[in-house]
């Protein structure tokens, strides 16, 4: 899927939740000073900007699909190598990189198999490639209470839950399709608070990834009902998100 937003609009819908995620994913990937790695789907930056802080800048590769994503990038880091390209055909060599990341890449990929096969392919023999994606098919994502309001207006409406790794098992199950053997399946889970129902709902209308998409393609009177339904199904006040991602390393 491509994103045509702004790295802003990104970050305010679903970098919330990303940033924060990085921080355990690069930790599972056993991300250190000494390596070289790549961040496949690097997006606004998330988990580019751990590596960064981790390996230091010219240790880090990323790419991105999106042409505003990678401009966006080379302005926040300066000195990581960004480039415009999705994971089913990466422009490096084989076995350059120690570690290959997607952080919630897999579900968007249009050859999940494919995509993390070149992963494999451009990293070294004994290296790490790790991949996590939100667990929509468990109710566990950020986007749950969201999805959940548009099924109760809209039963036939697609939703996130079906899409490539994000029900137990299939994350590991693509790793394997992809020859990567030893792939392990784990959780992470991060919690964020907002201050507002407001401050909650309104990056849904920032037009981002499928919930976006969704919400633009209403009309006015749909919107509405759609927000008032979240809003019922959400307690008075601070809203918490507790979300859990799918996890899944494994040694090349
Ligand atoms: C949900 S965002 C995740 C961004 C970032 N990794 C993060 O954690 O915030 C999904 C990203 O995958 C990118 N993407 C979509 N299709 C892709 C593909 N085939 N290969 C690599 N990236 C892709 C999108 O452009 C977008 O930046």
């Amino acid at each position: 899927m491509t994103f045509n937003v702004s790295a802003d609009a990104y970050a305010r819908f679903m970098g919330r939740y990303s940033e924060l995620l990085a921080a355990g994913f690069a930790d599972l990937a056993g991300a250190r000073r000494g390596q070289r790695a790549l961040d496949v789907g690097c997006g606004a930056g998330a988990l580019t900007a751990r590596l960064v802080s981790r390996l230091g800048a010219v240790a880090v590769c990323a790419v991105d699909p999106s042409a505003s994503f990678v401009a966006a990038v080379a302005e926040r880091l300066p000195g990581v190598d960004v480039q415009l390209s999705a994971a089913e055909q990466l422009p490096f060599p084989d076995g350059v990189f120690d570690a290959a990341l997607a952080q919630l890449v897999v579900h968007f990929m249009a050859d999940p198999v494919t995509g993390l096969r070149e992963m494999a392919r451009v990293t070294r023999p004994g290296g790490t490639v790790a991949a996590c994606v939100w667990d929509h098919a468990g109710g566990r994502g950020p986007l749950t209470t969201f999805w959940q309001a548009v099924r109760d207006l809209d039963p036939t409406a697609p939703g996130e839950s079906a899409m490539a790794g994000v029900s137990e098992g299939h994350l590991a199950q693509l790793f394997r399709q992809a020859g990567l053997r030893d792939a392990e399946e784990t959780t992470l889970t991060i919690h964020v608070r907002h201050a507002t129902f407001e401050e909650w709902w309104e990056p849904f209308t920032l037009g981002v990834g499928p919930a976006g998409s969704y919400v633009r393609s209403l009309p006015d009177d749909r919107r509405h009902l759609l927000r008032e339904r979240c809003r019922q199904l959400l307690p008075d006040g601070k809203v918490e998100v507790s979300a859990t991602a799918w996890a899944v390393t494994c040694r090349r």
